[in-house]
């Protein structure tokens, strides 16, 4: 079990198979893991899967690889240790080894009015879901957004929002087949002059069974 700011979410174990169909039946040859809020002893391994996931250590910018990494860290470290009443960061934790690897991560958190959703509203956002490149496609992201929908609807909320980048087509069909919807496509200034891609606001209506 895991408990901050009245979350509670019921440790659960599934093994890797990309097939897999019911939680806490191993099979031959597959691995397990467990999803479990974030401590100060994740924090290493939390800022390594996202600075790999989202920044490259190859190329003119290597370099800074490193210092993003710390930079990541610090941010976590921050966040962890200062108790928000809707912020949790949950892990997912290899557990077929006694290592005990972590080699997923997300957070959730709840935003304020904002120009995309009605203003005096909150809304559970979801953002920083990364997994480690040798555990993709074993459901593992899966399985921390379908946790994230549990804690948003423990917190009493019925939607949850997050962005992607149009061009992150992993991403997208993640959410997607996970019932996400298009709710506002971004441009800005960076779209239009640097030719970057742009921000999809995606969106979720929880149902009352949201374990999909
Ligand atoms: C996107 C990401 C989180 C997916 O993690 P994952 O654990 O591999 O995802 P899952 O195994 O739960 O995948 C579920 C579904 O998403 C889709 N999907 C995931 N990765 C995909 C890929 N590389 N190509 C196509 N579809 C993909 C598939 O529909 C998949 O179902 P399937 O395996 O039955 O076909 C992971 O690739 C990652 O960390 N990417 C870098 C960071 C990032 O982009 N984060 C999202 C920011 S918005």
């Amino acid at each position: 079990m895991l408990n901050k700011a009245n979350t509670k979410l019921t440790l659960t174990s599934w093994f890797f198979d990309p097939h897999y169909q019911e939680p806490g039946i191993a099979e031959p040859g597959h691995h397990q893991f467990q999803i479990r809020t974030a401590t100060s002893a994740d924090l290493t391994g939390i800022a390594q899967i996202i600075a790999e996931s989202f920044h490259s250590k190859d190329g003119f910018w290597g370099w800074a690889f490193p210092l993003l990494r710390l930079g990541i860290y610090e941010d976590f470290k921050h966040r962890l240790s200062s108790p928000a009443p809707h912020h949790v960061c949950l892990v997912a934790i290899e557990t077929t080894s006694t290592a005990n690897n972590l080699i997923g991560t997300v957070e959730l958190g709840v935003r304020f009015a904002d120009s995309w959703i009605q203003v005096g509203r909150s809304f559970p956002y979801l953002s920083n879901l990364a997994v480690h490149p040798k555990y993709r496609r074993y459901g593992v992201a899966s399985e921390l957004l379908i946790s994230c929908q549990q804690v948003s609807q423990e917190w009493g909320f019925q939607d949850l929002y997050l962005h992607v980048l149009e061009n992150n087509y992993q991403a997208r069909q993640l959410y997607f087949k996970l019932g996400y919807k298009v709710h506002q496509v971004e441009s800005n200034w960076n779209t239009f002059l640097l030719g970057r891609s742009r921000q999809i606001l995606l969106h979720k209506h929880l149902n009352a069974d949201s374990t999909t």
